[in-house]
Protein backbone atom coordinates (compact mmCIF):
# COMPACT_ATOMS: atom_id res chain seq x y z
CA UNK A 1 0.00 0.00 0.00
CA UNK A 2 1.76 2.88 -1.13
CA UNK A 3 -0.76 5.16 -0.89
CA UNK A 4 -1.04 7.03 2.26
CA UNK A 5 -4.58 8.08 2.50
CA UNK A 6 -5.41 4.45 2.18
CA UNK A 7 -3.38 3.35 4.83
CA UNK A 8 -4.70 6.22 6.65
CA UNK A 9 -8.23 4.49 6.01
CA UNK A 10 -7.06 1.27 7.06
CA UNK A 11 -5.46 2.60 10.49
CA UNK A 12 -8.99 4.60 11.28
CA UNK A 13 -11.05 1.68 10.38
CA UNK A 14 -8.80 -0.26 12.87
CA UNK A 15 -8.61 2.22 15.09
CA UNK A 16 -12.46 2.32 15.20
CA UNK A 17 -13.48 -1.41 15.52
CA UNK A 18 -10.82 -1.85 18.41
CA UNK A 19 -12.30 1.25 20.36
CA UNK A 20 -13.76 0.70 23.27
CA UNK A 21 -14.07 2.01 27.19
CA UNK A 22 -10.69 2.84 27.73
CA UNK A 23 -9.15 2.02 31.45
CA UNK A 24 -6.76 5.06 32.41
CA UNK A 25 -2.55 2.44 32.05
CA UNK A 26 -4.69 -0.38 30.42
CA UNK A 27 -4.10 -1.50 27.00
CA UNK A 28 -6.54 -4.74 27.17
CA UNK A 29 -10.69 -3.60 26.73
CA UNK A 30 -13.25 -5.56 29.24
CA UNK A 31 -12.76 -8.82 26.97
CA UNK A 32 -8.71 -9.08 27.55
CA UNK A 33 -8.59 -8.46 23.74
CA UNK A 34 -5.96 -5.79 22.62
CA UNK A 35 -6.55 -2.50 22.23
CA UNK A 36 -4.62 -1.00 19.30
CA UNK A 37 -6.20 2.41 20.20
CA UNK A 38 -4.61 2.53 23.50
CA UNK A 39 -0.99 1.85 21.89
CA UNK A 40 1.23 4.54 21.65
CA UNK A 41 3.48 3.11 18.39
CA UNK A 42 6.18 5.91 18.84
CA UNK A 43 6.99 4.33 21.83
CA UNK A 44 6.46 0.66 19.75
CA UNK A 45 8.71 2.14 16.98
CA UNK A 46 11.72 3.47 19.43
CA UNK A 47 11.52 -0.21 21.47
CA UNK A 48 11.89 -1.82 18.25
CA UNK A 49 14.41 0.01 16.87
CA UNK A 50 16.52 -0.17 19.47
CA UNK A 51 16.05 -4.35 20.81
CA UNK A 52 14.55 -6.04 17.42
CA UNK A 53 15.57 -4.44 14.66
CA UNK A 54 19.21 -5.95 14.53
CA UNK A 55 17.37 -9.29 14.35
CA UNK A 56 14.01 -8.98 12.91
CA UNK A 57 15.02 -6.16 10.40
CA UNK A 58 13.97 -3.14 9.53
CA UNK A 59 10.17 -3.81 8.70
CA UNK A 60 10.50 -6.92 9.51
CA UNK A 61 11.20 -9.20 6.65
CA UNK A 62 13.40 -11.34 8.91
CA UNK A 63 16.87 -13.45 7.70
CA UNK A 64 17.62 -16.88 8.31
CA UNK A 65 16.32 -18.29 11.42
CA UNK A 66 15.18 -14.75 12.20
CA UNK A 67 11.54 -15.13 12.09
CA UNK A 68 9.62 -12.59 9.28
CA UNK A 69 7.26 -10.68 11.75
CA UNK A 70 5.26 -8.50 8.62
CA UNK A 71 2.06 -9.94 8.16
CA UNK A 72 1.21 -10.98 11.42
CA UNK A 73 -2.11 -10.21 13.39
CA UNK A 74 -1.52 -7.63 16.85
CA UNK A 75 -3.21 -10.48 18.51
CA UNK A 76 -0.80 -13.38 17.24
CA UNK A 77 2.61 -11.05 17.88
CA UNK A 78 1.09 -10.14 21.94
CA UNK A 79 0.57 -13.82 22.61
CA UNK A 80 4.09 -14.92 21.28
CA UNK A 81 5.57 -11.81 23.39
CA UNK A 82 3.97 -12.93 26.53
CA UNK A 83 4.55 -16.75 26.03
CA UNK A 84 8.52 -15.96 25.13
CA UNK A 85 8.20 -13.41 28.35
CA UNK A 86 6.86 -16.52 30.75
CA UNK A 87 10.15 -18.56 28.90
CA UNK A 88 7.75 -20.86 27.08
CA UNK A 89 9.82 -22.63 24.20
CA UNK A 90 8.82 -22.57 20.50
CA UNK A 91 11.41 -23.46 17.86
CA UNK A 92 15.26 -24.50 18.04
CA UNK A 93 16.11 -20.36 18.25
CA UNK A 94 13.47 -19.86 21.89
CA UNK A 95 17.49 -18.82 23.55
CA UNK A 96 18.12 -16.06 21.26
CA UNK A 97 14.65 -14.59 21.65
CA UNK A 98 13.41 -15.19 24.98
CA UNK A 99 16.01 -12.66 26.64
CA UNK A 100 14.30 -9.63 24.05
CA UNK A 101 10.99 -10.69 25.78
CA UNK A 102 12.00 -11.17 29.11
CA UNK A 103 12.62 -6.97 30.00
CA UNK A 104 9.29 -6.04 28.01
CA UNK A 105 6.60 -4.82 29.84
CA UNK A 106 2.58 -5.39 29.09
CA UNK A 107 2.40 -1.81 28.35
CA UNK A 108 5.83 -2.27 25.72
CA UNK A 109 4.33 -5.62 24.32
CA UNK A 110 0.85 -3.86 23.02
CA UNK A 111 3.36 -1.33 21.48
CA UNK A 112 5.50 -3.30 19.77
CA UNK A 113 3.06 -5.46 18.63
CA UNK A 114 0.77 -2.06 17.26
CA UNK A 115 3.58 -0.86 15.33
CA UNK A 116 4.94 -4.50 14.05
CA UNK A 117 1.90 -4.69 12.80
CA UNK A 118 1.65 -1.91 10.98
CA UNK A 119 4.56 -3.00 8.81
CA UNK A 120 3.72 -3.73 4.87
C1 LIG B 1 19.18 -11.82 18.91
C2 LIG B 1 18.20 -11.76 17.85
C3 LIG B 1 16.78 -11.36 18.20
C4 LIG B 1 16.35 -10.18 18.75
C5 LIG B 1 17.21 -9.00 19.23
C6 LIG B 1 14.91 -10.25 18.82
N1 LIG B 1 14.48 -11.44 18.31
FE1 LIG B 1 12.52 -12.02 18.07
N2 LIG B 1 13.15 -13.84 17.46
C7 LIG B 1 14.46 -14.21 17.24
C8 LIG B 1 14.51 -15.64 16.89
C9 LIG B 1 15.76 -16.42 16.56
C10 LIG B 1 13.18 -16.10 16.92
C11 LIG B 1 12.69 -17.54 16.70
C12 LIG B 1 12.87 -18.21 18.06
C13 LIG B 1 12.41 -19.64 18.13
O1 LIG B 1 13.00 -20.48 17.43
O2 LIG B 1 11.49 -19.90 18.92
C14 LIG B 1 12.34 -14.94 17.26
C15 LIG B 1 10.96 -14.96 17.32
C16 LIG B 1 10.16 -13.86 17.50
C17 LIG B 1 8.72 -13.84 17.40
C18 LIG B 1 7.83 -15.02 17.05
C19 LIG B 1 7.72 -15.10 15.54
C20 LIG B 1 6.83 -16.21 15.07
O3 LIG B 1 6.75 -16.38 13.84
O4 LIG B 1 6.19 -16.87 15.87
C21 LIG B 1 8.32 -12.58 17.66
C22 LIG B 1 6.89 -12.06 17.66
C23 LIG B 1 9.51 -11.79 17.92
N3 LIG B 1 10.61 -12.60 17.81
C24 LIG B 1 9.50 -10.44 18.23
C25 LIG B 1 10.63 -9.75 18.66
C26 LIG B 1 10.58 -8.44 19.24
C27 LIG B 1 9.34 -7.59 19.39
C28 LIG B 1 11.87 -8.12 19.57
C29 LIG B 1 12.36 -6.87 20.28
C30 LIG B 1 11.84 -6.66 21.62
C31 LIG B 1 12.71 -9.22 19.18
N4 LIG B 1 11.92 -10.19 18.65
C32 LIG B 1 14.09 -9.25 19.33
C33 LIG B 1 15.57 -13.39 17.34
C34 LIG B 1 15.58 -12.14 17.91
Amino acid sequence: MNNPLALLIVISATVALTVTTPAAGNTENAEGKVDAAMADTAAGEKLYRKSCRACHGRTGKGLSSYPKLLGQSVEYLVDRLERYRKGEKFGPNTPLMAPNAKKLSDEDIVNLSVFIASFE
